[in-house]
């Protein structure tokens, strides 16, 4: 089963950075990662801020979120 991966699509939209770690994330564990984007996660003053399954990360710079998603992916299979 994937694990879920949130954010908010308005402010990723202005960070070119962090949707290329999400698309990369992506590329590398198609079938593992469920993308979901809403218009706002409540979390406007923390952007870019992500959920993986149920845990919140406020301010994730690409190298926290590829790290966070692998620690997630690895936990899931062991
Ligand atoms: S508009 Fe992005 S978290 Fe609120």
């Amino acid at each position: 089963m994937p694990i879920q991966l949130t954010m908010c699509r308005l402010c990723t939209r202005s960070r070119p950075e962090f949707l290329c770690a999400v698309a990369e994330l992506v590329a590398s564990y198609p079938s593992e990662i469920d993308v979901v984007e809403l218009e706002c996660m409540a979390a406007c003053d923390d952007v870019p801020a992500i959920m993986v399954e149920t845990d919140y990360y406020p301010q994730v710079v690409p190298q926290d979120l590829i790290r966070l998603v692998r620690e997630c992916l690895q936990l899931s299979t062991s």
